[in-house]
């Protein structure tokens, strides 16, 4: 059965399509071509049928990584739709609660696959510099390898 996971962030346009695109990556690389789907979601709306932003896309395309996904707003039955919902921050998280209330069980943050000594959030990098979207490929690639492992080894 294939598996699903979705990542959430407040725009679809920075963080949660880098994590699409980083996860989908190393998903190719180590062999589950097609045994996992893949997408991402914003809380908000106000970005929808966009491309990624532009300098996040340069950021990723430094490492290798192409994003080609258009943002969407999460939807009440995405929330149930898929077998992992993967939210930024905890805005984003507590808005994907709100949304779906009583559902908490798959729902993830990104920090729940990282060590403590990375921040609890994925600092939002849309109004700051070049370095925060590093910073938030750092925090996508520490992770991804262990969200791989939750999903191959879920029933
Ligand atoms: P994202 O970044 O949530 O990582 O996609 C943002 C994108 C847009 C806005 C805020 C954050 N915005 O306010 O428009």
């Amino acid at each position: 059965m294939m598996r699903t996971v979705l990542f959430v962030c407040l725009g679809n346009i920075c963080r949660s399509p880098a994590a699409e695109g980083v996860l989908k990556r190393m998903l190719a690389d180590r062999g589950y071509d097609g045994q996992i789907r893949v997408d991402s979601a914003g809380t908000i709306g106000i970005h929808a049928g966009r491309a990624a932003d532009s300098r996040m896309i340069a950021a990723a395309a430094e490492r290798g990584y192409s994003l080609t996904s258009k943002a969407r707003q999460i939807v009440r039955q995405d929330v149930t739709a898929f077998d992992r919902i993967i939210a930024m921050d905890r805005e984003n998280y507590h808005n994907i609660m709100k949304l779906s209330p009583g559902v908490a069980k798959h729902v993830k943050m990104l920090s729940d696959y990282l060590d403590d000594d990375w921040p609890r959030d994925v600092p939002d990098p849309y109004y700051g510099g070049a370095e925060g979207f590093a910073t938030v490929l750092d925090m996508l690639e520490a992770a991804c390898p262990r969200i791989i492992e939750d999903l191959i080894a879920q029933n």
